[in-house]
């Protein structure tokens, strides 16, 4: 394989067998969640994917620590902000988890909940609070900055269209379907584009608007969680496309916790490599059938999962089917 150059230019600071270790962990959580598919318990499923999580990353030869997880110690047992995790005889690595990305979704056993983790070099991810970040993303292969969160919608869908060499009507975004988005959804519908409405999951969305040519979304817009936020980051690294990140800090209170997190600057406009840096690795296996992955699947005898993993150092992407035995 011919490597690029910024691949030749700096050595892998993460081991690439720790790629599969990964799968491993995901795989884990998302059998452990999917007992839980379609019982209307959204609490159950996620304590099922945390601890599976958990006790698999137990096995990885990393000395870990969380940054982004279930929230701070005294609110979460498991997956907690500064929490040590892995066998602690590899690299020092920083984590951000999402052990079920859509707990909804998984409760009501609808398309792309999915169990997610990022590994970076440590320092390398945003140690994002649990707040809000307005979200914009598109493909590979535009002029940098193409689209920013400072431009109005129109100005960013109008400059995609004409990168693109189609008319703005030709242009799909991806938006989470929720009131505070009324008035994005208006200002697309106005300017004749195509809007593909998610119930939750952005990290798939996001995702989803970078791989245009296999679901025909070109940009992402509108405001999620900050934490995924940085995992869709850390995606990106590793399949290209920009992305641009602001966090909501809109009381005092959330300017607090996001200052004790080392956020100085709170109306920063984050790009792609500021929200996930150096060497990173991301996977994510399917919970419930979905449009990035399939679910988990029972089979006589055997449990079949879907995982995608990545590593931005090769940028290989692998999509991994395994059978493992009941
Ligand atoms: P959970 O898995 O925590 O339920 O998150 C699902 C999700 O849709 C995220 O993908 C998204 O970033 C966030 O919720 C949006 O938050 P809200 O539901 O408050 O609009």
């Amino acid at each position: 394989m011919k490597l690029s150059k910024s691949n030749t230019d700096r050595q892998a600071a993460i081991d690439r067998s720790l790629t599969l270790e990964l799968v491993r962990v995901t795989e884990a959580a998302a059998v452990a969640a999917a007992g839980w598919r379609g019982k209307g318990n959204e609490k159950a499923a996620d304590a099922a994917a945390v601890e599976a999580m958990r006790g698999e990353m137990g096995n990885v030869h990393i000395e870990g620590r969380i940054v982004i997880g279930e929230g701070e110690r005294d609110e979460a047992p498991m997956l907690y902000i500064g929490e040590e995790v892995g066998a602690g005889d590899g690299p020092q690595v920083d984590i951000a988890v999402d052990p079920l990305e859509g707990t909804t979704l998984c409760a009501k056993n609808q398309p792309d909940s999915i169990c997610v983790l990022a590994m970076a070099e440590r320092g390398g991810l945003l140690n994002a609070p649990d707040v809000y970040m307005q979200k914009i993303a598109v493909g590979a292969g535009y002029p940098a900055g193409i689209v920013d969160l400072d431009q109005s919608t129109r100005e960013n869908v109008t400059a995609l269209a004409r990168a693109k060499g189609v008319p703005v009507s030709e242009i799909t975004a991806c938006v989470l379907d929720r009131p505070r988005h009324a008035g994005l959804i208006d200002d697309l519908r106005s300017a004749g584009v195509a809007i593909k409405l998610i119930s939750d999951g952005d990290i798939a969305g996001i995702i989803h608007a970078v791989n245009t040519e296999d679901t025909g979304i070109d940009i992402y817009l509108g405001s999620g969680g900050a934490p995924e936020g940085v995992l869709a980051a850390a995606a990106l690294r590793c399949i290209g496309g920009q992305m641009q990140g602001r966090l909501i800090l809109d009381s005092e209170d959330k300017r607090a916790r996001a200052l004790k997190m080392g956020v100085v600057e709170p109306n920063k406009k984050y790009r792609t490599e500021e929200l996930a840096s150096g060497d990173v690795l991301f996977a994510a296996t399917g919970v419930t059938d979905g449009s990035l992955l399939s679910g988990v699947r029972y089979r006589q005898g055997s449990v079949r999962t879907s995982t995608v993993v990545m590593r931005s150092w090769s940028q290989t992407v692998r999509w991994i089917s395994a059978e493992h035995r009941r």
